[in-house]
Parts: C-alpha cells; structure tokens; sequence
C-alpha cells in the first residue's frame, strides 16, 4: 500500500512537518507500506487565481496531482489558523479538485494536527474535513491532535510522551486496516 503524507503549513520548522516526520518513520515499521512525504513549501503553489488556472495548471499542483493520485491513502498533519483549516492545506485542495481527472477522491485520509496551544488544532482538523468530504473522500472517523506540540518532541524529533505515541501508533494502525479494506 503506498501512504502520502504532508504538512498544511509551508513554513521550515513546522511542528506539523514534525508529526509528519514522526508518524512516517513509524509507518516505515511496517514493510508492507510504502511511503512518500512530500514538502507543500517545494512545491512553489500559487493562491488560487483562475487566470493562472487558464493559463496553465502550475507544476507544482502537477506534481502534487500525481502523487496524490497514485497514493492508496494519505494523512495530512495541518495547524489551524483562526478556529479553521490552515489556508496552505484549502488552498493545496481547491487547485487539486481543478485537476482532471480528479486526484483527490475515493481516498482513504487520516487527519493529523499540531499546535502549540491547548486545543491541538483540533477544530481546524474538523472544519477540513467538509472541503475533503466533498471531493469524495473517506476521511477516517478518528484524528489526533497533538496539543503543546511545540514542547512534545526530542532532539531526535520522536514523541516525549509514551501515551501519546501509543495513542498514535494505534491510530495509524486502525488506519491502516480501515484503507486497506477500501484499496
Ligand atoms: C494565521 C494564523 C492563525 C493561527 N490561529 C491559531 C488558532 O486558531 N489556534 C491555534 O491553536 N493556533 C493558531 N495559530 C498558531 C499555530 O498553531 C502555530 O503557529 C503553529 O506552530 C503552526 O503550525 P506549524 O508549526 O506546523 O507551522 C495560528 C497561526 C497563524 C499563522
């Protein structure tokens, strides 16, 4: 089965680029999977404009189109912004949904999130949901959302705290099972 994860944030020191990494080197347990991380900020994506749609989908939408679409599953680690979905992750999906063939359906997505606050992102990981559902996906019923996110890793970039890698680890693999029945 081949995993695509990413990051809604852009920015270099991402705390959700960190659950990405984290939660990828514990998919790479598992000889079964293949996994791909890909890095939103490489990719060099514009705001949305339909003048830059009509004068050519950016490469960058391209390549993130065919990576998405020849994943069997994807888990997506995004911050909120302002209660909601971070605008990186909106703006990533509303250029994917003008590819066609449509990359991003049918997909089996596991929702991540980090933040240094309280709530772990959680209610940007709700409101990002129902752009993803839309698109015809089938968004994996449980999240995480690591709260003080920016206190939880080591200098080796693993989790601190053995509860909350249990937590994942168990997520990952209920995940796991939960896209291979829909493969
Ligand atoms: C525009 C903006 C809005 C934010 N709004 C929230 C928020 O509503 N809730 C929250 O917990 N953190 C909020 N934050 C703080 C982010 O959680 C924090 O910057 C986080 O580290 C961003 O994720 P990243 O480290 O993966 O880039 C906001 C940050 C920005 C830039």
């Amino acid at each position: 089965m081949k995993i695509l994860l990413f990051a809604g944030s852009l920015r270099k020191d991402s705390l959700n680029k960190k659950v990405v990494r984290f939660t990828d080197k514990l998919l790479k347990s598992n000889l079964d999977l293949k996994t791909t991380v890909v890095d939103l900020q490489t990719l060099n994506i514009p705001v949305y404009d339909g003048d830059i749609e009509t004068a050519g989908i950016p490469e960058g939408v391209k390549t993130l189109a065919a990576l998405v679409a020849s994943a069997n599953a994807i888990i997506i680690s995004s911050p909120e912004y302002n209660g909601s979905m971070s605008s990186p992750l909106k703006n990533t999906l509303d250029w994917l949904s003008r590819v066609k063939p449509l990359p991003i359906t049918k997909k089996p997505i596991l929702m991540l999130g980090a933040s240094p606050g309280a709530l772990g992102a959680t209610r940007g990981l709700a409101h990002a949901r129902w752009p993803l559902e839309t698109l015809g996906n089938f968004l994996y019923p449980e999240a995480m959302g690591f709260m003080h996110a920016d206190q939880a890793f080591d200098e080796n970039e693993d989790l601190k705290d053995p509860v909350q890698l249990a937590k994942l680890q168990k997520l990952i693999n209920s995940f796991i099972e939960y896209a291979g029945k829909l493969k």
